[in-house]
């Protein structure tokens, strides 16, 4: 039986927020759901308009409104935090909706957690630590070469986004410590699965693809990320939710790094395009070289294990989800590439 029984859900209407939602619908029976969320450009009503009523609420609003927090949480055993904004390039083209949302918002949550005393549980990322050297710039070169992030690694964020996500992870971390708020975090490395905004590397590529535009390529393609499937995202913060030590910082990851151009070339592959059907564009200005998370603590502490590890596999459903969904996407797709044009990305 789940530990609580009425859990509310700040983002999720977006896309790792809806997937961890349609995760606890299906999984834990006997938990209500209750959705907060603002529903900007990334969130969307369609992410969760089959779910049963019975089940789950959403309420549209922002994290901001603390009149609003306040009756949600009063009436909440947990919170679990995704609310965000989360683009890298929105960030440095606009901060301000990241600092109204990740650092202002965050603040409101942890209030209205103390004030009632529930459980929080805040879903950060693994950019709070900056980026690591590319393996192929350290001495050895090979498989395996290269330090990871670990709960312990100095924050030391790049963009406006981890900037903001790197100052929310330490509100809380203040509120733990100094008013005993009933926390723990997860930073988590780059997320891939159905429901992604097609502003996103893997999406954008797809449905370029998709539409007969080529798809694009930051900088020599050779920067890093290390890619966990949402649904093993999902189980990893319910085991924290259930398990975790109040007060604690856990990482999660599968394992799954590579290179940009290498995801790019599978996704070509599985579209059935020629390998050099892309064109590189303008980089990402501070665009972090490497990513890699170290989650072997979380694993053997909670017994979390991804399923996703075959990240071809996990690719290839992915690819088939935007195929079949091209309602889901097809409206935004000319604005998107619009605005990236405007900044020739
Ligand atoms: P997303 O942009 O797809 O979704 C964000 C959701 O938050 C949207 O539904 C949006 O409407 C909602 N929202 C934004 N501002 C709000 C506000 N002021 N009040 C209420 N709702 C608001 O983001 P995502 O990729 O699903 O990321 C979710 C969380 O996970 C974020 O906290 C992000 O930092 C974190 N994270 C993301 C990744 C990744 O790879 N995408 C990896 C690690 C951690
Ligand atoms: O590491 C976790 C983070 O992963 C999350 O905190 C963020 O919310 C999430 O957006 C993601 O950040 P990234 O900046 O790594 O993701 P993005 O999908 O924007 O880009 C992934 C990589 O692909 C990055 O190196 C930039 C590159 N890229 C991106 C786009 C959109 C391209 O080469 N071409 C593109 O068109």
């Amino acid at each position: 039986m789940a530990k609580y029984k009425r859990i509310l859900v700040t983002g999720g209407a977006g896309f790792i927020g809806a997937n961890f939602v349609r995760y606890v619908i299906e999984e834990h029976p006997e938990v209500f759901v209750t959705v907060l969320d603002k529903l900007t450009y990334a969130g969307n009503i369609n992410n969760l308009i089959d779910l049963p009523e019975s089940r789950f609420k959403l309420v549209i609003g922002d994290i901001v409104d603390a009149e609003l927090v306040d009756q949600l949480v009063a009436e909440t055993d947990a919170i679990v935090h995704y609310a965000a904004e989360s683009h890298n390039d929105n960030s440095l083209s606009d901060p301000a909706p990241f600092i109204h949302t990740n650092l202002m918002g965050t603040f409101n949550l942890i209030e209205a957690a103390r004030k009632h005393d529930v459980r929080f549980h805040h879903v950060s990322t693994d950019e709070v630590y900056g980026d690591l050297p590319l393996r192929k710039d350290l001495p050895g070169r090979g498989e395996g070469e290269g330090e990871k992030f670990t709960p312990t690694t100095r924050y030391n964020p790049s963009s406006p986004y981890s900037a903001t996500k790197a100052g929310s992870d330490m509100l809380v971390k203040a509120w733990i410590r100094s008013f005993g708020l009933k926390a723990t975090l997860s930073n988590t490395s780059n997320n891939y699965g159905p429901y992604q905004h097609i502003e996103k590397f893997i999406p954008r590529q797809v449905t370029n693809v998709l539409s007969g535009v080529k798809p694009k390529l930051y900088g020599n393609g050779e920067n890093v990320r290390d890619w966990i499937h949402t649904y093993d995202h999902a189980t990893g913060v319910w085991a924290i939710l259930e398990k975790g030590q109040i007060g604690k910082t856990y990482l999660l990851g599968a394992n799954g790094e590579k290179d940009n151009v290498t995801v790019l070339k599978t996704i070509l592959d599985q579209m059935g395009c020629d390998s050099d059907y892309f064109e590189f564009v303008n980089d990402r200005p501070g665009h972090d070289l490497r990513y890699a998370i170290d989650a072997s603590e979380t694993r053997r502490e909670l017994g979390w294990q991804p399923k996703y590890n075959d990240f071809e596999n996990g690719l290839a459903k992915t690819i088939k989800w935007y195929e079949e969904n091209k309602d889901w996407w097809i409206q935004e797709k000319r604005d998107v590439e619009l605005k990236y044009a405007s900044i020739n990305r």
